[in-house]
């Protein structure tokens, strides 16, 4: 019985190593170094903006942010914009009110208490949270150590996604449908959103295509994980306590039995 179940688990192994293998050969995602990694990374404030402004004047045209509030915008641990500017910002966004015209709705400029709106093409996903919802290359496969330490890559996949395009093209079912390497089937129903200079950035930094792309793609990872900083503080001080308590665990267990010990060594070994 034990030995079939050791089949059982080898095969089942075997093929999800073979699959895992088969997906990453397909796809290029890119490694690209963002701000946010490693145990004590956090976000670029000026590169969320960056990204808001990319998401605002490039994206927004299709997908929406709906689980994401305006207001947020304001957050020091985000973009960080000034109070007037976010309520300028959400004013450029119309949103259904159902209370207004005595209950029979109606569209109004939206305020920092509301939501990014939802997509406003119906087959573009909504991308709040995008970036945890695609694994670029520490998927979850394996013992998902990788993951752990490294993230799953999503940002990455976001970031290559739109940066490798090949400029293929085809119809199928009267879809027009692109060629994109990083794109798990390799055939995407969105046509290559950025060609370079598509915005240009109040900082000075150039816009080119990859420049974009990593900026979008951190800004879409911190709607999606807008409190990763004091997440991974708390994790620290967590980790910290932990270690001052096995320490302190370590020299009361060997106090609680020094008597006893000494008693055994002083022992005469039984002949
Ligand atoms: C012209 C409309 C349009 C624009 C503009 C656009 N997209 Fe898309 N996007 C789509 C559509 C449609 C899909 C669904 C594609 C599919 O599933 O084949 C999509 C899918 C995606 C996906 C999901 C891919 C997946 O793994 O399922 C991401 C991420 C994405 N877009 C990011 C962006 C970003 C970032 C921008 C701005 C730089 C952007 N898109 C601009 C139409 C658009």
């Amino acid at each position: 019985m034990l030995r079939y179940l050791a089949l059982g688990a080898a095969v089942a192994l075997g093929l999800g190593g073979a699959a895992h293998a088969a997906v990453e050969e397909e796809t290029t995602i890119t490694d690209y170094a963002f701000p946010f990694e490693g145990p004590f990374g956090t976000y670029d404030q000026f590169q969320l903006q960056r990204g808001l402004q990319v998401y605002t004047e490039v994206c927004s045209a299709c997908h929406g942010l709906r689980y994401v509030p305006l207001r947020t915008l304001g957050a020091e641990s985000g973009p960080g914009l000034p109070e007037p500017q976010v309520r300028a910002y959400a004013e450029l966004y119309e949103v259904f009110d159902e209370k207004l015209l005595d209950g029979e709705g109606d569209f109004r400029p939206a305020k920092p208490t509301d939501n990014f709106p939802e997509s406003s093409l119906a087959n573009a996903p909504d991308l709040s949270l995008m970036a945890k919802a695609r694994a670029g290359f520490h998927g979850p496969y394996g013992l998902g150590i990788n993951q752990l330490l490294k993230g799953s890559g999503g940002p990455e996949y976001i970031a290559s996604l739109l940066t490798d395009y090949t400029g293929e093209q085809k119809e199928e079912a009267g879809v027009v449908l692109y060629e994109n390497t990083a794109f798990p089937s390799r055939w995407i129903a969105m046509p290559p959103p950025l060609y370079g200079d598509d915005v240009t950035y109040e900082d000075g930094t150039e816009a080119t295509i990859e420049q974009a792309s990593v900026d979008v793609a951190a800004f879409l990872m911190w709607t999606a994980e807008p409190k990763l900083a004091a997440r991974k503080r708390a994790g620290f001080a967590g980790v910290l306590m932990l270690s001052v308590l096995a320490v302190l665990l370590y020299f009361t267990n060997k106090r609680i039995w020094a008597p006893y010990k000494r008693k055994a060594k002083d022992r005469v070994p039984a002949e």
